[in-house]
């Protein structure tokens, strides 16, 4: 660990959506997110005490335009834009106008090299009157977002050593689950090698085992596509579903995850490059699972 600031936590992941009206009703009333607000073609929604944790953009192609992490105060958002700056990594400040659209603090955007995803940093976002109300399902958080990329080296090389990332276990040469340090959870973020540089999934963590069962039956009956599961990972131990939302995007629920102390944390597992590494319940993924959505590039 030797960046120079301190992650809070991941806070919200944007995406392009092709039927903002379809992908609403997907994300709303089957995912569980509530619709906080919608302007400009962006629909804001949440599963916390945030403002949103997810933003659906109205777009040409469905993909992962942004990823937002929440640092710990602003300072760690100074400190962590002239880091970026001395590496050379260009970052950039968002206009006040943006900052004050997305309800966040002032904060920077930067490339990750190897993905070309953009990470979007701030301090502080705005904290709803109301607290936020399960629906469907008792969603705790955004618990992470997977991507697949060209340059997996790059990448994984790149969030070890300049964006602060923790590994927590790995597939050699081809997939690492990270954690934004010191965040506890086992994986925040993760990247597989790929032939392109795509989402693979997006992920809510759920409160109850319950919650997961009975995903699989709502999406059934709505006529959503299972992607995979249910299943439990090995690594993490968690139970999870994976399903696809209106564009074929791979979206998560499961169900518990390790945690990692900030001191004297255990070193990263090695993890045998098989299918049993995925899932220890003989679950088999459906061809298209993590493959739709480009990362929008600059
Ligand atoms: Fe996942």
């Amino acid at each position: 660990m030797s960046v120079p600031f301190r992650y809070r936590k991941l806070g919200y992941a944007a995406l392009s959506v092709t039927n903002l009206e379809r992908s609403l009703h997907f994300y709303r009333d089957l995912l569980g997110l509530e619709l906080v607000e919608q302007r400009d073609d962006v629909a804001y929604l949440r599963c916390s005490r945030d403002h949103h944790n997810i933003a659906l953009h109205a777009g040409q192609t469905a993909g992962l335009k942004r990823v937002g992490w929440e640092l710990e105060s602003q300072a760690d958002v100074e400190r962590a834009i002239a880091h970026f700056e001395g590496l050379g990594l260009a970052p950039r400040r968002v206009d006040k106008a943006e900052s004050q659209a997305l309800r966040q603090g002032p904060g920077f955007r930067v490339r990750l090299p190897g993905a070309g995803l953009e990470f979007d940093y701030y301090g502080s976002t705005t904290v709803m009157a109301r607290p936020w109300t399960p629906t469907v399902a008792r969603i705790a958080r955004l618990g992470h977002v997977v991507i697949g990329c060209a340059d997996f080296a790059a990448a994984q090389g790149a969030l070890l050593r300049d964006f602060g990332f923790v590994q927590s276990d790995f597939v050699e040469d081809r997939f690492s689950f990270m954690r934004c340090f010191p965040n506890p959870f086992h994986h925040t973020f993760a990247v597989g090698a790929s032939a392109g540089n795509h989402l693979h999934h997006v992920n809510f963590m759920v409160t109850d085992i319950d919650d997961v069962g009975r995903a699989w039956h709502r999406m059934t009956k709505a006529g959503v596509k299972i992607a995979f599961g249910i299943g439990r990972h090995p690594p993490s131990g968690s139970v999870f579903l994976y399903f696809y939302d209106p564009d074929g995007m791979t979206v998560e629920y499961s169900y518990g995850m390790e945690e990692f102390p900030e001191v004297g944390a255990r070193e990263p597992r090695m993890l045998e490059p098989v299918p049993e590494s995925l899932d220890t319940w003989g679950a088999v993924p459906d061809v298209n699972f993590g493959k739709v959505g480009a990362i929008e590039a600059a």
